[in-house]
Formats: C-alpha cells, sequence, structure tokens
C-alpha cells in the first residue's frame, strides 16, 4: 500500500510512523508512507501557501495552487480514478470503522491535511474524491487527523499486527465494544479477575465476552446497540440484565 500525505508540517510524522504497529508495517514493506511538503511546489520567494479569504473575516485559508500541483505529481501517469484523494477536514463525512475497511482496500490513496480557516473550496470541488473528518471537534491541522486515518488502515493490513485474528475481535468491528481484557496477575490490590476466564470452558467464555459487549455497549453506546445485528438470545440478555 502506497499513502501519500500532503502537509505544511513534514517533519511533525518523522517520529511517529517509527514505532509498534505502523513502524512494523514500514519495515515489513507493507506499506510506503510518503510525506510531501505543501510549500515545495510554490513557486514565488517566499513560498506563500496561504492567503486571506475572499470576502473578508478571521484567518487565513490555503491557496489551491500548491495543493493542485502536489497531487499533479503524485498522479501523474496513474489513473486518477483509482487512487482516493481525501481532505481532512472537519466538514468531511465522519470517520467509522466501515470506512477505514474500504480504505484498507485500495492499494493508494492520497491525504491532504487542511489548515488555518480552511482551504480554497476548489480543492474539495475539483480535486479531492472524498472529505473526512475525524470527529465532531476542531483541529488546528488536518495533521493529527492523518496520523488516526493511517493508524486504524495500516493496523488492518495482513501481517501488520501478531495475530490476524486480534483485528476480527475488537470494538468497532461487529458494531459492539469489545469485551474487558484482563492479564496476570489474577489477583491485584485485591481485585480479582473474573473467575470465568481462568475456568478453560471456552463456551462458556465465548457466552461471557458476549454478554460484557453487550453490556458495555448498552451503557456506554447505545446508539451503537440500535444499529447491531444482535441473535434472540443477545436480545434476551439485554432484556433481563437492564430490567
Ligand atoms: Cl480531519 N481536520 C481538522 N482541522 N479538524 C478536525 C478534523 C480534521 N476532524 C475533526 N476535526
Amino acid at each position: 500500500m502506497i499513502i501519500d500525505i500532503l502537509t505544511l508540517f513534514p517533519k511533525i510524522f518523522d517520529d511517529l510512523f517509527g514505532y509498534s504497529i505502523i513502524g512494523r508495517a514500514i519495515d515489513r514493506n507493507l506499506v510506503d508512507i510518503r510525506i510531501h511538503d505543501i510549500r515545495d511546489f510554490t513557486y514565488d520567494n517566499h513560498h506563500v501557501v496561504d492567503d486571506y479569504p475572499y470576502g473578508g473575516g478571521a484567518g487565513m485559508v490555503l491557496k489551491p495552487e500548491p495543493i493542485f500541483e502536489t497531487v499533479e505529481h503524485i498522479t501523474k501517469g496513474l489513473a486518477k480514478l483509482e487512487v482516493p484523494i481525501i481532505l481532512l477536514s472537519p466538514q468531511g463525512r465522519l470517520l467509522n470503522q466501515k470506512i477505514v475497511r474500504e480504505l484498507a482496500d485500495h492499494h493508494h490513496f492520497i491525504l491532504i491535511c487542511g489548515h488555518y480557516e480552511g482551504v480554497d473550496d476548489r480543492v474539495a470541488q475539483h480535486l479531492t474524491t472524498d472529505e473526512i473528518s475525524i470527529g465532531d471537534y476542531v483541529l488546528s491541522g488536518g495533521e493529527v487527523a492523518a496520523m488516526v486515518v493511517v493508524d486504524c488502515i495500516v493496523r488492518l493490513l495482513p501481517g501488520a499486527v501478531g495475530c490476524d485474528k486480534s483485528v476480527e475481535d475488537e470494538s468497532h468491528v461487529h458494531g459492539l465494544l469489545e469485551y474487558p481484557q484482563y492479564t496476570r496477575p489474577a489477583e491485584y490490590r485485591n481485585e480479582i479477575v473474573p473467575s470465568v476466564l481462568l475456568s478453560g470452558n471456552h463456551d462458556k467464555i465465548a457466552q461471557w465476552r458476549r454478554q460484557q459487549s453487550l453490556l458495555r455497549t448498552a451503557n456506554r453506546r447505545p446508539d451503537l446497540l440500535e444499529k447491531a445485528v444482535l441473535s434472540k438470545e443477545d436480545r434476551l440478555f439485554l432484556k433481563n440484565a437492564i430490567s
């Protein structure tokens, strides 16, 4: 997989991608993350990337030319439609695990980090194929959002995490939050690990985990529960547990 990131602050990415799962995925050549400084595609002496908004108002707006030119530099010779060009902005569609899965199926995509008060709208209208937000709050720039997107996607690549199975069983994958996890010691500061987990009875463990997932989701994210696929047994359990 190839991920191109367009940014005004390329150094921000230096360290992050050196560690843990993303670092390992890069080492194993599962992903090539290429950082592009938008400022390199300016041709004036001062390398200006932003300007005042037409119509007035606070803040600066990113100019379209350096962004168009950086993207065209990347996509030269490529079949453009096959490469999603994604603007990261608070106005985008809200990222979720389903969108992450969709993106993980692409061999190549481009992320554009917005900044300042915004990006000239011609970028969203005529250059990008998608616009993504990571939540209903405002970041000072798209870099942190790009890191979030890259992290979610790269960990899904086969071979990126130690055990591919571990990404199949986690929060949000089946529309529910994950069950609680414990490791040794079995007793810590008088708190003991639920005995069913030490029982060796795998059917019982699976049932307990499913029920914990249901309870957690009901308590913390009832909005998710409404959309989740639940069995008759699940519904009966919830009805008894909640009443
Ligand atoms: Cl992608 N960018 C910015 N600047 N703020 C955000 C965001 C992105 N997602 C949520 N807030």
